[in-house]
């Protein structure tokens, strides 16, 4: 099938299980929320799908295994956006971005024209030509995110995988950043993974939403279905009202002072 499926797919540390028997089909070009408490495994199953960790099971991207594809070839189909990513400060943000084209060009050969057009497009994109020759070093948190998810857009995957893509920006830079990941999605059957504590956010964006708690999935379905008081009461130990926007149906949660009631 297309898009990313995982078959039973756990990831351990020592002998720490972080995600326990995670199985899933993502269609191409849907987008999932993945949300849940710290430790709940979010950043784990990413860095499982990006190969940055070791995991059992079968992760595969339309159809085909990723583990059976070379690290170049899995670059290819899937781009990750870390949740603390480590710049080089010295780098131009230009040669940073282009750095995202390193599965398109040969072992020893240099950018071609087609990868500086791509991070030149991915530059106006995001509104960032400003920043195309500042150092990393010198942006500030925001701006430096804005530039990371930038690379990862240059490298052309089907998959996109985003871990709190927009935790540093500002309200309009974190509207502008997911608006233009979904215009990417619907123009380029774009599959998005994206870890999201803003559970607003990640149910107006997400067609679907899987929440995890300490590496279990609890909830799968829509923002409406997952997104209850009670079960973020369970889950996140959190007081909050949800709310329907009568418009548009998003829908909305909002913290209250309190203390949930347990079980409740
Ligand atoms: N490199 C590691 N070595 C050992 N344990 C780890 C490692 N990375 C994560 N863990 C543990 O695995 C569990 C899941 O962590 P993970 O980072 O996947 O959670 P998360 O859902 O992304 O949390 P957060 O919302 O805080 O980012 C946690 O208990 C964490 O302490
Ligand atoms: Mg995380």
């Amino acid at each position: 099938m297309s898009g990313l499926t995982f078959d039973t797919v756990d990831v351990s540390y020592d002998d720490r299980a972080a995600v326990v028997g995670f199985s899933n089909e993502v269609a191409s070009g849907e987008w999932v929320g993945l949300i849940g408490p710290n430790g709940a495994g979010k950043s784990s199953l990413l860095r499982a799908v990006a190969g940055l960790t070791d995991s059992d099971g079968v992760i595969s991207v339309d159809g085909r295994p990723l583990a059976a594809m070379s690290i170049r070839e899995r670059a290819r189909h899937v781009a990750y956006v870390a949740q603390n990513p480590i710049t080089p400060e010295d780098m131009s943000a230009f040669d940073y971005v282009l750095l995202g084209r390193w599965p398109y060009v040969g072992r020893f050969g240099a950018e071609s024209s087609r990868d500086r057009k791509a991070v030149d497009e991915v530059f106006e994109r995001l509104r960032l030509i400003d920043f195309r020759e500042r150092r990393l070093g010198e942006l500030s948190g925001g701006e430096r995110q804005r530039i990371v998810l930038a690379r990862a857009l240059a490298q052309e995957t089907s998959v996109l995988l985003l871990d709190e893509p927009t935790s540093a920006l500002d309200i309009g830079h974190q509207q502008q950043a997911l608006e233009l990941v979904t215009e990417l999605r619907c123009h380029q059957q774009l599959t998005v993974v994206a870890a999201m504590h803003d559970l607003t956010l990640a149910g107006i964006y997400s067609d679907r939403l899987v929440m995890l708690d300490d590496g279990i999935v609890v909830a799968d379905g829509s923002a409406a279905e997952v997104l209850t008081a009670e079960r973020l009461g369970d889950v996140y130990h959190v007081c909050v009202t949800v709310d329907i926007d009568p418009d548009d149906g998003a829908v909305v949660v909002v913290p209250r002072r309190g203390f949930p009631v347990d079980g409740s």
